[in-house]
């Protein structure tokens, strides 16, 4: 696992000057300039070039790009205006197998070796459940690859691939199909041994029901949490970092086991051991110095 802070994720449209100026400020530990979706057609020549310029410049925050998916013919440009100073990982959107993986990789080698860089060093973030097809891929096989750094997913480009109009009820809560690709993106990348990332909350100026999506986010096992607006990523970084009680009882429930003889120990009338163990030692990891 990654001990890097992943936190918040912060999507920043790569035609916007304005925001990505805005975004050095932001306090996100990982910035993904977008040169997909949140880029129309028009603007994507002019992009490419902004942001090939803006990597070579320092951030205080890790920088990732999200590129044009594998079969949109766009690819290759973005790779090749990014690649001169390469972000840290590439975000592949639609990534719809490990297949997919292993052709970014194949593409990412040979730019690499052109341009005087080690093979291997450019990781990937795939968008893993945008398609019914890479739902259902995500559920049967393992996507581990040495460029992986974490799994993502998406809620908004699968409801159109399937052709529902909703993803959640009417208390906010993601419904069925949803709720799965969720499930498995945690899953596949725990499996994996990467970094979990939980998709974006589009209602941005709902802080309250963000902030509860973030603690529940936090408590189901991700690591981090995808950011659209910089008024979501102090609410991010809070309910992803260990409460000074949280990380009181894990130092416990470590000192505790360390001096049981037989593994197990007790803490406030509960049975303490190994699945405790390892929950302190996560809570520990991500204690922000
Ligand atoms: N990154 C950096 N800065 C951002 C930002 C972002 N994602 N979103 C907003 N800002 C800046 C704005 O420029 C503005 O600053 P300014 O007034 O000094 O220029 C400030 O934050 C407040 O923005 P606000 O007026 O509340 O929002 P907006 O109407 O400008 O933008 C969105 C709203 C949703 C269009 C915008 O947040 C956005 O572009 N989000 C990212 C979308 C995206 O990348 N989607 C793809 C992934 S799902
Ligand atoms: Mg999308």
């Amino acid at each position: 696992m990654q001990q890097l802070p992943c936190r918040s994720l912060l999507f920043v449209p790569g035609d916007s000057e304005r925001k990505i100026e805005k975004s050095q400020d932001c306090q996100a530990d990982i910035l993904i300039f977008d040169l997909e979706d949140s880029v129309p057609a028009s603007g994507k020549p002019a992009a490419r070039k902004l942001l090939g310029k803006i990597l070579g410049q320092p951030f205080d925050s890790r920088k990732f790009v999200r590129v044009n998916g594998l079969n949109t013919g766009l690819i290759d440009e973005d790779l090749d205006a990014i690649m001169h100073t390469p972000p840290e990982a590439i975000v592949l959107p639609k990534c719809e197998s490990q297949c997919d993986i292993q052709r970014l990789s194949d593409k990412l080698d040979q730019l690499e070796a052109d341009r005087g860089h080690a093979i291997g060093t450019v990781r990937i973030l795939p968008v893993a459940t945008e398609t019914a097809r890479a739902v259902r891929n995500l559920m049967r096989s393992d996507w581990s690859h040495p460029r992986l750094t974490g799994l993502t997913w998406g809620a908004e480009d699968i409801a159109a691939d399937i052709g529902s109009f909703g993803n959640r009820d009417e208390n906010g809560v993601y419904t069925g199909v949803y709720q799965l690709a969720r499930d498995i993106c945690l899953l596949a990348a725990r499996e994996a041994r990467v970094d979990a990332i939980d998709t974006a909350f589009v209602d941005f100026k709902d802080q309250p029901r963000f902030a509860a999506e973030c603690a529940a986010s936090y408590k189901a096992g991700f690591d981090g949490k995808i950011a659209i607006h910089p008024a979501q990523v102090p609410t991010i970084n809070k309910a992803f970092t260990p409460s000074e009680e949280q990380a009181a009882w894990a130092r416990q429930v470590i000192a505790l086991l360390d001096h049981a003889d037989n593994g197990v120990a007790e803490l406030n009338g509960q049975m303490i051991d190994m699945p405790h163990r390892k929950n302190a030692e996560r809570i520990l990891r991500s204690v922000v110095s």
